[in-house]
């Protein structure tokens, strides 16, 4: 890995994403159920919200829920439900003081009324704040998002010459966010299981073995640290890149 003269200083990702994997694990060894990792987990997570924010993070998107993650022991789904509704009233009102928001990406249609309520209500809440928008996906899974995206397409009446990348972009669930720098996985995994798949296609891919309720400030440094030193070409050969790192134009050379 080589380290970029361009911009290196400012080389903080515009947008962040996160698998926050690892609860499960860290909860056994402690001998503890599983579901008591996932609430140690929220704890990790309002604690990087926070250092994101510091550090100039404009986007975070966690993955919280994953259109497989139905197929966990029913406990632990259950557990994850009743998580949501325990950490929007213990951390919303300090997250919509501190500028947080909270957006939810994810097929709402099969989550409970009561869940949905509570992000909703997360969502409006916040609706008005700018310091960092942390997107949490929710029953989300990247290839539905793009089966999601394509039913628009057809549903707007698009001519199938007319379909090009902006156009697909632009109906998926992070249309206005800015493109993915760094994908973080936590947990030892080294997959993207069904994550931002679109969004990934040029983002810096970084995994650690921490285990999430672990990953603090200084694994958040590491991390960002090492996306500062990656040299981002985007297909191409020479720097065609800008001083803070983007290139000139996004779209990639072969
Ligand atoms: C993966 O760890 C983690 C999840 C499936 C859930 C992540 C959820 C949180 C951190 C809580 C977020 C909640 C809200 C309210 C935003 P794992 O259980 O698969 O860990 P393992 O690989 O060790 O089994």
């Amino acid at each position: 890995m080589s380290s970029s003269p361009t911009g290196a200083a400012a080389r903080v990702p515009r947008h962040l994403a996160i698998v926050m994997d690892g609860n499960g694990r860290w909860a056994n060894r402690r001998l503890m159920p599983r579901v008591i990792g996932h609430k140690f987990g929220v704890d990790a997570l309002v604690r990087v919200i926070h250092a994101c924010r510091e550090r100039g993070i404009e986007h975070l998107t966690v993955f919280a829920f994953s259109s497989e993650n139905w197929k966990r022991p029913q406990e632990e789904v259950s557990g994850l439900m009743n998580l949501v509704l325990v950490a929007v009233s213990k951390y919303l009102t300090r997250m919509a003081n501190d500028g947080v928001r909270i957006r939810i990406i994810g097929d709402r249609a099969r989550v409970a009324a009561k869940v949905r309520e509570a992000w909703d209500h997360a969502e409006a809440l916040t609706a008005g704040n700018r310091a960092i928008t942390v997107n949490v996906a929710f029953n989300y899974g990247g290839r539905w998002d793009m089966v999601q995206a394509c039913q628009a397409l057809v549903r707007d009446g698009v001519a199938p010459e007319a379909i090009d990348e902006a156009a697909i972009a632009q109906r998926l669930s992070l249309a206005d966010a800015p493109e993915l720098d760094l994908f973080i996985r936590t947990g030892g995994e080294v997959r993207i299981s069904n994550f931002l798949l679109w969004q990934a296609a040029y983002a810096e891919l970084y995994f650690t073995d921490c285990l999430w309720p672990d990953f603090d400030e200084l694994a958040l440094d590491a991390a960002l640290a090492d996306y500062a030193a990656r040299d981002r070409r985007y297909g191409r050969v020479k720097k065609d890149v800008k001083a803070d790192g983007t290139p000139v134009s996004f779209a990639p050379e072969t």
